[in-house]
């Protein structure tokens, strides 16, 4: 695996590649990975020629400073990891490299409520910050096919819309969550729960289950009164939200088709996110 630090050598191996026709998948993360980045990474590996992955912890995305000074760091062990996974090339660039000229003048598209909602009114400026970044790879990257994980439900929807408002030529393929044994959904921020916290952290998923399971009988409020009490009762879990939504707009919905239903709790200090298409 060929790993660079600068724009400008990513740039010239992109586009020796690209004159030779060759397809870029590119898997974007912030390290710390686990199986879930793989299977991104062997996704692309199935469909691409070239497969380009990228680490780099965005300040910009990030709404709280202490989330961004915790967010772990494990270089060595992802390189070990993307190596053993067939990933032809890493760019792993610095905060300057990415924002030689500062992070302010950066003017996000204009996407609608889908930006405002959920993740958005929770974490102000984050998915702001994801579209600055994301642009930006992109840019440099130039890649054909983007994988990205379901997980981050709404970032990928967002994702999807930024690409086709900028009419950038990608291929958008979203990734269905990975999950530990027990359901819990693998996240690079898992690695601060303790043991106990990773166990109980099953509820969610429990959770999401129990109202698809139960979609046909109850309607949509009372599901939701029932989900949020399921992961109010342990003290140790404080919700941020639950809601069951229209999958493509993420809004509220009269119809029982087409749904999904998304969480965000905190559990030890650390946020969990999760969702389920019912
Ligand atoms: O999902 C992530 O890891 C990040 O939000 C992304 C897409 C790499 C942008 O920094």
């Amino acid at each position: 695996m060929i790993s660079y630090k600068r724009s400008h050598y990513l740039t010239q191996f992109i586009e020796r590649q690209k004159a030779a026709g060759k397809k870029i998948g590119f898997v974007p993360t912030m390290g710390a990975l686990h199986a879930g980045h793989i299977s991104l990474i062997e996704a692309a590996k199935k469909e691409c020629n070239i497969v380009v992955c990228s680490i780099f912890v965005n300040p910009t995305q990030f709404n709280n400073p202490e989330d961004l000074l915790k967010y772990p760091r494990t270089l060595e062990a992802d390189m070990n990891l993307l190596e053993a996974a067939g990933c032809d090339l890493l760019f792993i660039p610095s905060v300057n490299e990415m924002y030689p000229k500062g992070t302010l003048n950066f003017k996000a598209p204009n996407l609608g409520a889908i930006v405002e909602v959920l993740e958005g009114s929770h974490r102000p400026g984050h998915f702001e910050g994801v579209m600055q970044v994301v642009s930006l790879l992109l840019d440099k990257v130039q890649a054909t096919h983007l994988f990205m994980g379901l997980k981050d439900y709404q970032q990928f929807a967002i994702c999807s819309k930024m690409v086709a408002f900028q009419k950038r030529n990608i291929v958008m393929r979203g990734l269905d969550t990975m999950r530990e044994a027990n359901g819990l959904a693998m996240s690079s921020r898992n690695v601060r729960l303790s043991k106990k916290g990773r166990r109980k952290a099953s509820i969610i998923f429990e959770t999401l289950s129990w109202v698809k399971s139960n979609l046909a009988q109850c309607n949509i409020s009372e599901l939701q009164v029932k989900a949020s009490e399921k992961l109010s009762n342990d003290t140790d879990f404080t919700l941020e939200y639950f809601a069951i939504v229209d999958k493509d707009t993420l809004q509220e919905s009269k119809s029982k088709e087409n749904l999904i239903a998304l969480c965000a709790v905190w559990l030890e200090g650390v946020r969990l996110i999760d969702n389920m298409i019912l």
